[in-house]
């Protein structure tokens, strides 16, 4: 949805370094302040994401360093973490798996809210991971429970063999757009393509990760996988047809849109 007053609001408090509640108490703008809003807003208007130009992302009661090479977290996607976080408590040290972590949203927020959780977050692309890192260690010093950040592939047989039959929970927001489909300027010309695109029905990448899941996870584990709004029954259906799962269900987000698939091992 577009939203020019808020994105022009966000960017002046932004170079005056101040919250967009603030706004209202400033009369005056200095010329090197508005000579820098007025760059920034032009490169909004060519579709740079709001969030490349600040530099950060809010996830829930995070706020993420984005930019160029990493996708932005998106605000349906803190449902999923809200859901895992629900799944985790009562659990003193649970142990968590992020597939495709990205900035690192979903796992630094479950780690930051269920303090025992020994968390662990898998990125594959190479231009990703530095983000993924970087978040992590500023976390990390802020005081939350380090995570740990491993370069992999969400698909490969052998990822994260030490954690076998001992995960409780594995969520992922993984690339599940179909090859082809129109997007949004923002989305096609700067979230990264290993993010976006999952083959032609945009399912391939979940197709793997489903095995992954079903190896990582202790029997009674649970799994939790965003899908785009028009997966809400293929989604579903897939993991029913691939293996052991049980409970299957599908979740929506806040404007009632199919988001989420979730199941339990066994
Ligand atoms: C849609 S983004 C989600 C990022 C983050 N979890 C979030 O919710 O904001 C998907 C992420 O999965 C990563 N990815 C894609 N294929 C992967 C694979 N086979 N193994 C590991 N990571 C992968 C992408 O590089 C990207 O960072």
């Amino acid at each position: 949805m577009q939203s020019p007053q808020v994105d022009a609001e966000l960017l002046l408090a932004h170079v005056l370094g101040i919250g967009r509640t603030a706004l209202i108490t400033v009369s005056d703008v200095p010329d090197d302040a508005a000579a820098r809003f007025t760059a920034f807003v032009a490169e909004r208007a060519a579709r740079v994401p709001l969030q490349h130009l600040t530099g950060r992302a809010p996830f829930r009661h995070l706020e993420l360093a984005v930019g160029p090479g990493v996708f932005v977290p998106r605000p349906e996607t803190e449902q999923l973490a809200g859901w895992a976080l629900g799944r985790l408590a009562g659990l003193g040290e649970p142990v968590v798996v992020d597939l495709g972590s990205g900035s690192g949203a979903l796992a630094l927020a479950i780690a930051q809210e269920h303090p025992g959780a020994r968390v662990t977050a898998v990125e594959r692309d190479p231009g990703a991971i530095g983000w993924t890192r970087t978040n992590a260690a500023a976390r990390a010093a802020a005081g939350d429970t380090p995570v740990t950040v491993v370069r992999g592939d969400m698909t490969d047989r052998w990822l994260l063999t030490e954690l076998e039959g001992g995960v409780d929970v594995v969520v992922s927001n993984p690339p599940y757009v179909p090859d082809g489909a129109g997007l949004p300027r923002e989305v096609a010309e700067h979230d990264p393509p290993l993010a976006l695109w999952g083959g032609p029905d945009g399912l391939d990448v979940v197709r793997g990760l489903l095995d992954t899941a079903a190896r990582l996870l202790r029997p009674g584990g649970r799994l939790g996988i965003e899908h785009a709004d028009q997966q809400g029954r293929a989604v579903p259906a897939l993991v029913r047809s691939h293996g052991p799962w049980t409970e299957v269900e599908d979740h929506p987000d806040l404007a009632g849109r199919p988001r989420y698939t979730t199941a339990r091992l066994g």
